[in-house]
């Protein structure tokens, strides 16, 4: 990490004074309702988290009750020890006995229009089906797979049928490029990879099978690749190799018994970026992940039977995990899904999706808030947005005229909105209002769920006054944390638990308000928050120097209107290489093969130099400075040579 103290290096952030009390229509009928009853909640969760968390864990069905609630050696837990359940049997066959069987579980619109309904009882006939199909490719028990599809229900049945037979599955997103693919596959080992032949996307077809192809030329573990026919297109399909999801499934049998796993018995493996260059596969186990969605799904999503509710993650970012797929079923909720691009075929696709399937718990990202906001309130005026009662944001600080336009917009001035702070490595959401009993502030988390001990310390980990920023630290365990990074616990202690002594530091920077409010500042590491993912400058960095050009490159972020922040990348050429436009076009196309088209850099300069400490260190402050298009003001005094930044900013004049 660079010597960038969150307590000088970021400015707190502009005072919000507005306060808005949860809609009194709301409170009345809140699964929490009023601060008294949140207090209640916190204080019984403080007395005692793990009896808090029993009773979590008590809504979910089990084949063997665990002995003991957390076993904390640090930095290592294990929750509910000794239990044994399975999530699928909780997120689907629990349902079938009751009134939910025949109810939607999920609700679909593919890009091109066309819908589908799977009630519970279907779901799980289908994810039976599956699961016995991944068993008759040689699937056991611990065994990866890996998932490469677009946002269609298949995505959630391959899901549960991994989890239903103790495999597990590490989604890749479908932007991700066949390299990015490949890096992942091999890092699980995976045996199994789970595509289609396509996905639609802004009219046109994402060829997922070719980059799976060229992926698993470069990867050696896979066995077995299953399709999915989405598309039609034409796709090579190889034989022995390659098997058609519909002919799999024509075969198999529907009666698949969910296998009883124990507590700790890992669900899923999901890459996300840190500080270096390698993408780290963070490990989330059974049980404590679903007590723990179940249980925020339920109450800051004040979730009933009656609601249909649209999370817009797609399922290979974490959100899509824990908010799409697991916490919703588990509490037996309707999901509405969508495959494709927010904008197609028309800027007012959303809203027509919420008039026209009644959406009422709506959760998306403040990116696309923003991009909304900017094509103007026509759009969503042409619809009937009245089913809406509940809004959600998650990802990245949401800034006020973002919120305040959602909720007036969006929500009509009624609905609450929960701005949600967790990340991949959290796996459930730690910091959110509870819609009935928190009043918000527009850009601020609010408050801690009960059980959750989240703090903003200095470096030795002692709490900041009130008002002054810090870094943000979560000091107890929670049942839904990673329990590791794939195959490297050395570089979970490393980059969690290393920073700040015996605290898990979360690589935000924060601050408290005299309310106790928590106010996200950012990333105080390498990371960059790209439309609220995740990218590492480091892994952008590796990507640019890849190409034969390139001598040295830097990569930092520069705010950005919509995406929040944006990917700027100063390269410096080999010897008798010359800059030119094209050469720009051609290097940001590099990252977008190397990484996915998130990764492509907004904004390529071309240097002789990157300024550098004396020990050879790039000064990236310098140079986000100047990507930001601002003066040089901060401390030049470890720079190496001052020429260069003379040179620097002459190139941006
Ligand atoms: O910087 C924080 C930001 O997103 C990071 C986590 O990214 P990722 O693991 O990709 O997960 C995103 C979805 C959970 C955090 O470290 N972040 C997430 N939610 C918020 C946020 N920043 C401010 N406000 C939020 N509500």
């Amino acid at each position: 990490m660079e010597n960038r103290h969150p307590e000088k290096a970021i400015s707190v952030l502009l005072k919000e004074q507005r306060l808005y009390p949860p809609p009194a229509s709301f409170v009345k009928s809140a699964l929490v309702a009023g601060k008294a009853a949140r207090e209640r909640l916190q204080a019984a969760a403080h007395r005692s988290s793990d009896k808090f968390w029993d009773s979590a864990a008590r809504e979910l069905r089990w084949t063997r009750v665990w002995r003991k609630t957390l076993d904390w050696k640090p930095p290592f837990a294990k929750w509910f020890v000794g239990g044994r359940l399975n999530l699928a049997d909780n997120c689907l066959d629990r349902h079938l006995d009751g009134p939910r069987r025949n109810k939607a579980a999920i609700i679909w619109e593919g890009e091109p229009g066309e819908t589908r309904t799977i009630t519970y009882l279907q779901l799980h006939r289908e994810v039976c089906l599956f699961a016995n199909a991944l068993k008759e490719l040689g699937v056991k028990k611990a065994d990866r797979v890996a998932i490469y599809l677009p946002m269609v229900p298949e995505a959630a049945v391959a899901m549960l049928a991994c989890s239903r037979i103790g495999a597990v599955h590490s989604v890749i997103f479908a932007g991700f490029s066949a390299e990015a693919l490949r890096e992942r596959i091999v890092d699980a080992g995976a045996k199994v990879v789970v595509t289609a032949d396509g996905g639609w996307r802004k009219g046109a077809v994402v060829r997922l099978k070719d980059a799976v192809d060229e992926a698993v030329a470069g990867a050696p573990c896979v066995e077995s690749v299953v399709i999915l026919r989405r598309t039609g297109g034409d796709i090579t399909v190889y034989e022995g190799r390659d098997h058609w999801w519909h002919r799999l499934t024509a075969k198999a049998s529907c009666d698949c018994p969910a296998e009883p796993l124990d507590s700790e018995h890992p669900l899923f493996i999901l890459y996300t970026s840190g500080s270096t260059g390698k993408p780290k596969g963070v490990l989330h186990t059974s049980a404590g992940y679903l007590v723990e969605t179940a249980w925020t799904t339920r109450y800051v999503f004040d979730l009933r039977d009656t609601d249909v509710y649209w999370c817009t993650a797609d399922v290979g970012w974490v959100t899509g995990h824990s908010y799409v797929v697991y916490g919703p079923l588990a509490v037996g909720s309707t999901i509405f899904m969508y495959e494709g691009a927010p904008l197609t075929p028309h800027p007012d696709r959303f809203w027509s999706m919420v008039e026209r399937h009644r959406v009422s718990v709506f959760y998306t990202a403040p990116t696309a808030i923003r991009t909304f906001l900017r094509l103007g309130s026509d759009f969503p005026r042409r619809h009937d947005l009245s089913s809406l009662r509940l809004l959600g944001t998650v990802g990245e600080p949401i800034n006020p005229e973002a919120w305040s336009w959602y909720r007036d917009v969006i929500g009509g001035g009624r609905c609450p909105i929960v701005d949600t702070w967790w990340q991949t490595e959290t796996g459930a959401i730690l910091i959110s209002p509870l819609p009935g009993a928190t009043p918000t502030k527009p850009g601020s988390a609010t408050l801690p769920l009960p059980g959750i001990d989240a703090d903003v310390v200095d470096k030795t980990g002692k709490p900041v006054p009130l008002g002054s920023g810090g870094y943000l630290v979560v000091r107890r365990p929670w049942p839904a944390m990673l329990r590791t990074i794939w195959g490297d616990d050395e570089r979970y202690k490393r980059e969690y638990w290393s920073h700040i002594p015996g605290l898990y530091f979360t690589g935000d920077g924060a601050r408290r308000d005299k309310d106790g409010y928590f106010w996200i500042l950012g990333r105080i590491d390498d990371v960059l928050n790209v439309a609220g993912h995740r990218l590492s400058t480091m892994e952008i960095e590796s990507a640019l120097v890849g190409h034969a050009f390139v001598a040295e490159a830097a990569v930092v972020g520069r705010p950005d209107e919509v995406l929040g922040q944006a990917v700027a990348a100063f390269v410096t050429l080999k010897g008798g290489r010359t800059p030119s436009p094209e050469l720009k076009e051609e290097l940001r196309e590099h990252v977008a093969k190397a990484i996915g088209a998130i990764a492509r850099p907004s904004e390529i300069r071309f240097t002789d130099s990157l300024p550098k400490t004396r020990s050879g260190k790039i000064m990236r402050r310098l140079l986000r400075e100047l990507a930001t298009g601002g003066a040089i003001k901060g401390d030049v005094t470890t720079l190496e040579d001052f020429a260069v930044l003379a040179r620097l900013q002459q190139d941006e004049e």
